[in-house]
């Protein structure tokens, strides 16, 4: 297949579909390869947009990170202008509440909009805390989307779009000199003009570059059907090492594990036993909701937890990959900034902190070894 002066981008997850969405949109030609959505980390996370509540200090990543917050609500209504589908995105704000015995600082980005509660504040804002829980901060401007409703949104959008699917496993990028000649599939070669990389955890299969899975084991609970009222919980808790995403029609998703395991899958005992521990600890009530689901997720995650943005060592290669913890978060960034990098060619400032050559290795062992 030859898709001269086309952009065929390497990955079906959450950046890959979204970058594709935003070219396709500014008028360019994009083809996505993906073997299995079913694969994406987009599946796996609980939707937070917290770059508050996840303690980002203040650095380009803080930056980037609220930028995409504040672009969320109309890319949001952008998404479900082209697809009718609902995305379940919710201004929430969350809660990050503080047990006997954790440390409870203030936040090291103290410019922004945060307000400690004491106990019984905390409990104004969301009633049926754990009695360990001594206070919390609220950060009104975090929230939540859910997760797998966007990513189906954004497969809708791909649909409505026309954007050109291929269903196949990449299983190499075919350099020449300093450009990528084409992606080799199990099935056939395929060629563009541009790639871009959006292989999120399994990036490193096609590329020398570092990143490498961290496992999130997750689980959800439903508000029982007789219950008063169809969602008791009105914001995110974000505790220490457990989080507690409320859906508002009922679903209740606790995450996560952060596991250094590599692509090992399953959902184990003691992973499953410190989520529940950890929840039923901020929101007791939980222990009697009825079980949902059980579910792993791999995050990408490079060794200093940014991602690789932007230019690589090969011409024609744009890399979207590396967003760790954050690739719900940062995807309308992403999307916005990466598109204006392909097809403007202008470089926005705040991707200059996320460029490959951080990484002394990344990308230049192979193509040293083609130039030699
Ligand atoms: N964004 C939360 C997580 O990766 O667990």
């Amino acid at each position: 297949m030859n898709l001269s002066q086309d952009i065929l981008i390497v990955g079906g997850g959450i950046i890959g579909l979204s970058l594709a969405v935003e070219l396709k949109l500014r008028g360019a030609s994009v083809t996505v390869i993906s073997e299995n959505f079913q694969q994406a980390a987009a599946r796996a996370a609980a939707g937070m947009l917290a770059p508050q509540a996840e303690q980002i200090p203040p650095s380009p990543m803080l930056d980037f990170c609220l930028e995409s917050r504040a672009l969320y609500p109309a890319w949001i209504e952008k998404l479900e202008a082209i697809t009718g589908l609902p995305t379940g995105y919710w201004p929430s704000g969350i809660i990050a509440p503080v047990c006997e015995g954790e440390a409870y600082e203030k936040p090291e980005s103290s410019g922004l909009n945060s307000q400690w509660l004491d106990k019984d504040a905390i409990r104004q804002h969301q009633i049926g805390l754990g009695e360990k829980v001594i206070g919390g901060w609220w950060y009104p401007e975090d929230g939540q989307v859910d997760n797998r409703a966007l990513f189906q949104a954004l497969q809708s959008a791909i649909k409505e779009l026309q954007i050109e699917i291929v269903r196949e496993r990449a299983i190499e990028l075919i350099r020449q000199g300093n450009k990528i000649f084409g992606v080799e599939t199990e099935a056939e070669k395929i060629q563009a003009d541009r790639y871009v990389l959006a292989t999120g955890a399994w990036s490193e299969k096609l590329l020398d570059i570092p990143i490498c899975p961290r496992k999130g084991q997750m689980l959800s609970v439903s508000v029982p059907k007789n219950y008063p009222v169809t969602q008791p919980l009105q914001t995110v808790l974000f505790g220490k090492g457990i989080y507690i995403v409320p859906r508002q029609d009922g679903r209740i998703i606790i995450g996560a594990t952060s596991e250094n395991v590599g692509f090992q899958e399953g959902n184990t005992p003691a992973g499953m036993q410190s989520l529940l521990a950890g929840a039923i600890k901020l929101y007791p009530e939980l222990q009697n909701y009825p079980v949902q689901e059980f579910w792993w997720g791999f995050r990408p995650a490079t060794p200093d937890e940014l991602p690789i943005l932007g230019a690589s060592a090969w011409e024609n290669l744009t890399l979207a990959t590396g967003h760790y913890r954050n690739g719900i978060l940062l995807a309308p960034v992403t999307a916005k900034l990466l598109g204006d990098l392909i097809l403007t060619g202008k470089s926005d400032p705040l991707l200059a902190a996320f460029n490959y050559s951080r990484f002394p290795s990344a990308g230049l062992t192979q193509l040293q070894s083609q130039l030699n």
